[in-house]
This record gives structure tokens, sequence and C-alpha cells, in this order.
């Protein structure tokens, strides 16, 4: 008589289908998860789930907006409880302060954090103990020019976490964060040769990191023997965040 092989752990990506999403969702298959790779660009979702599927192990995609939440509430309530929620989809623009209105700031806030609670809740509530948050937040949670709602939706994110990971803890989840710094994805194609030198000139390795290097921090964040961290944020952005300049 054979038994049934358990099942593999499931993980869901919110905009898995490209940039840093997609790598997030590449390296938790490699690793051994079946992903649900959650994008309101449900081609890009497709493709992406069809690419890390493996011969084991068939990922698949939710053609979802998070604004959504009736979808996101039925995505989550009709599957197994998951083992990994990657809060990745964030939404980015740039505004001088003068120029900001308060529209502005309830849309970045509607996606980078109303979102990301919504459905950290719906998912949480199912959850089994040794289950993972991880929220992707930015470096620029420590200021930024140009960018004020962004950062203060960012920095939203880091004090979630930080709350979350409290009320959570006693359920056996923990709740971590990962702060990219700059990274290679099609948002550099769009600044101008002269003001990407001037951003790597700010950081002491001197390079924009690779949307795998924040996969690895969130690989090793929601990996099942992670058991003991829980409310941080970890920046991963090449040391701009060290600050620089003289020693005084
Ligand atoms: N690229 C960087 O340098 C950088 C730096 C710091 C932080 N981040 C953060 O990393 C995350 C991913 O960034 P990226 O550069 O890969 O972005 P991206 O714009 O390349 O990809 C975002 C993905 O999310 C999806 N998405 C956006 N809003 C959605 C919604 N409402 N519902 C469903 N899907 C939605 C998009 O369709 C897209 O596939 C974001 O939270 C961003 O703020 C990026």
């Amino acid at each position: 008589m054979t038994t049934p092989s358990a099942q593999p752990p499931l993980a869901l990506v919110t905009g898995g289908g490209r940039g840093i999403g997609k790598a997030i969702a590449t390296r938790l298959a490699q690793d051994g998860f079946e992903v649900i790779v959650l994008d309101r660009d449900g081609a890009a979702a497709e493709a992406c789930a069809a690419d890390i599927s493996t011969a084991t192990v068939t990922s698949r995609a939710a053609a979802i907006d998070l604004g959504d939440r009736e979808a996101v509430d039925a995505l989550v309530a009709r599957d197994r409880p998951l083992a990994a929620l990657v809060n990745n989809a964030g939404i980015f623009d740039e505004r001088a302060f003068f120029d900001l209105t308060a529209d502005d700031f309830r849309r970045m806030y509607e996606i980078n954090l109303v979102a990301l609670f919504a459905l950290s809740q719906a998912a949480a509530a199912r959850m089994q103990p040794g289950a993972k948050i991880v929220n992707i937040a930015s470096r620029a949670f420590l200021g930024a020019r140009n960018h004020a709602h962004y950062v203060a939706s960012k920095a939203a994110v880091v004090g979630f976490t930080r709350a979350t990971a409290m009320e959570l803890a006693p359920r056996g989840i923990l709740v971590n964060a990962v702060a990219p710094g700059l990274i290679d994805t099609p948002l550099l194609a769009a600044l101008t040769p002269e003001r990407l030198k001037a951003q790597l000139a700010l950081q002491p390795t001197g390079k924009a990191g690779r949307p795998q290097d924040i996969a690895n921090a969130v690989a090793f964040l929601a990996s099942p023997t992670m058991d003991f961290i829980t409310g941080q944020t970890l920046l991963v952005d090449g040391g701009k965040s060290l600050g620089g300049g003289l020693g005084i």
C-alpha cells in the first residue's frame, strides 16, 4: 500500500508577475514551496507560474487586483492555509511635497498598506504555527526626497510589521520585513544615466542590487527552519542605509 505524499508548503507572493516578486516566487519554488503568484497582470502571473513549476510541484497564478477584497478573501479561504505570505506588491510614485494631494496619499496607502493589512489578516486567521509573513518595505522608509507619500507608506509597513509580529507570535506566526535599496528592475530604466550614476554613488557597494538579492533574504525569513526572528526589518541595500562621509 502506498501512502499519499505530503503536500508541499503553500506560499502566496503578491505582485509576483515581474520584478522583485517574480524573483521571490522563483526562489520559493526552488525551495520546495507550491507558489500562488498573485498579480493584477494575469498574463504575467500565468507566465511566472508556468516558469517556476517543477516536475513535482505545480505553482499557479491568481489574476487579482489587491484592491478587490472579495476576490482576495475568496482566494485565501478556498485553499489550504498558507505556510508563507509575501506581501510584495506595491506602487511607487515621484512627486514633490507641494505637488502632493490627499488623494495621492490615499492611493498609495490603499495598496502599500491597507491591501497588505487586509490580506495579512485574512491569511493569518487560517495559518498554522510555524507560518511566516514577509512584508516588502523599502530602504526609503528612512527618508527620501520627492516621495513623502511612498516613504510614509513604507514606514507604515515597518511599524505594521512590528505590531503584527507581537500580536501573531502567540499563534506561532512570525512576521518580518525586507527593505530593498536600489534594485535593478524596470524602474531603473526610467532613470537618466546621470541620475542613476548619482544614486549608485550613494551606496558603499557602488552598484544596484538584483531582484535575487531580495529573494535570498525573503527565502531566509520564510524558511520553515527560521524560528526565532520576528518583527525585524532587514535592509538589503548595498549599505546605503549606513550613511556616508567622514566619521564626524
Ligand atoms: N525596485 C526597487 O528598486 C525597489 C526598491 C525598494 C522597494 N521596492 C518594493 O519592492 C516591491 C516590488 O517592486 P518592483 O520594483 O518589483 O515593482 P514592479 O512595479 O516591477 O512590480 C510590481 C508588481 O506588482 C503588481 N501589482 C501592483 N499593484 C497591484 C495590485 N493592486 N494588485 C495586484 N498586483 C499589483 C504589478 O502588476 C507588478 O507585477 C514593491 O513593494 C516596491 O515598493 C522596490
